[in-house]
């Protein structure tokens, strides 16, 4: 059941997503509904209709149904008191209702979770404003729900970043951070999320040809696939096991071209690819961090070589001015660059245009 604007007041949603990609989640988003506000790894939105699409998004870790937000935390103590009263204002049984639309009430005696994450330096600990929050919800669960740590059938979140705090109900699950083809991992792996930002800043058309030469698991790949399994997708890696991976993974997705190949010596015509998009190794992912300046000079002149000219090369590196130097040589133009927390590392996503 679709709940729309006109119907009944909607609430406004938020997505978390990983820091450094609130503006290319807040551009998906946008492309759905009206995004009223970013902040650090938040995105608030408004839609006319909140139904089961919106645990369509690729970029977002996770969607809520917004309950109360704030800027003006105090990092002092009486921040607990107005989270509690915040919290004992909300309507939680309309904002239920939409959840049930959303995730069918379950069967059985129904499970409850709170959650509290908290970053920068208050005068209060995290297990405080948690208890703050526990105390705003006193009556709204009925007696006969039960409180667990995992997989409940509802879930309250409240969220600060220094003086910004979200509280909401959790609309997605799991599956859309870790998405459900990745069976197989390798250590190096990606986020789904990232690898689904760098295909949004693709944008490849049906008919194109997308390529990932350094395809580790398939991440990258995947996404693409669901995004727009008309696009002609290929990839490769220099690791046999890699590729076996790769395949796996993509088995339900489509039909791509995989190869076990070396990305510094590609069997690809000159000018045949639209998009290269890729992530290379980082250097603590090398034996030596040595190596990156001679593996990034190698791949920029080959990836030069097959991409189409006007084509585009999407690259999360750990080492952006190595890159930078890499592709000097060729005249590529960067179009976009931006900074995202990688495997627990600052890593810089950075999109280039080959000269027309
Ligand atoms: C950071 S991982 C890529 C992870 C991938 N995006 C994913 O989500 O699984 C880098 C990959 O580059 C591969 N690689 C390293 N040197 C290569 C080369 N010369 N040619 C092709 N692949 C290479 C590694 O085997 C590794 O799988």
């Amino acid at each position: 059941m679709t709940r729309t604007r006109s119907e009944t007041t909607l609430p406004a949603c938020y997505a978390i997503v990983l820091p450094g990609l609130e503006e290319i989640a807040g551009d998906e988003i946008a492309s759905r509904g009206e995004v009223k506000k970013t902040s650090r790894g938040v995105v608030v939105f408004r839609l006319d209709e909140i139904d089961r699409r919106l645990l369509t998004l690729r970029t977002t870790e996770d969607v809520f149904l917004l309950a109360w937000g704030t800027d003006s935390l105090t990092y002092r103590a009486t921040d607990l008191e107005s989270i509690e009263r915040w919290t004992a204002k909300v309507d939680w049984p309309h904002l239920l209702r939409i959840h049930h639309t959303i995730r069918p009430r379950p069967t059985g005696k129904p499970t409850y979770r709170l959650v509290t994450q908290m970053e920068g330096k208050h005068g209060y600990l995290r297990r405080d404003a948690g208890k703050a929050l526990a105390r705003g919800l006193a009556g709204v669960f009925p007696d006969s729900w039960k409180p667990v740590e995992e997989n409940a059938s509802i879930e309250v979140w409240l969220t600060i970043d220094q003086a910004t705090a979200v509280c909401g109900l959790r609309l997605s699950d799991a599956d859309m951070r870790h998405r459900t083809y990745k069976h197989e991992h390798q250590p190096a792996s990606l986020r789904p999320t990232v690898a689904a930002a760098m295909v949004w800043l693709a944008r490849a058309r049906a008919g194109e040809v997308f390529a990932d030469p350094m395809c580790g698991a398939g991440t990258i790949l995947a996404e693409q696939l669901v995004c727009d399994s008309r696009v002609c997708v290929i990839g490769g890696d220099i690791e046999r096991s890699a590729v076996r991976m790769t395949r796996s993974n993509l088995s339900r997705l489509g039909d791509p071209l995989l190869n076990h190949w070396d990305a510094r010596r590609l069997p690809l015509a000159p000018r045949s690819v639209d998009h290269v998009v890729s992530n290379p190794p980082f250097g603590k992912q090398l034996s030596s961090p040595t190596q990156i300046g001679p593996l990034y000079r190698a791949i920029a002149r080959e990836y030069d070589r097959v991409l189409r000219p006007g084509g585009q090369a999407i690259l999360l590196v750990s080492d952006a001015e190595a890159l930078r130097e890499a592709v000097e040589p060729f005249g590529w133009k960067v179009k976009k660059r931006t900074r995202v927390l990688v495997l627990g590392q600052m890593a810089q996503l950075s999109v280039w245009r080959k000269p027309a």
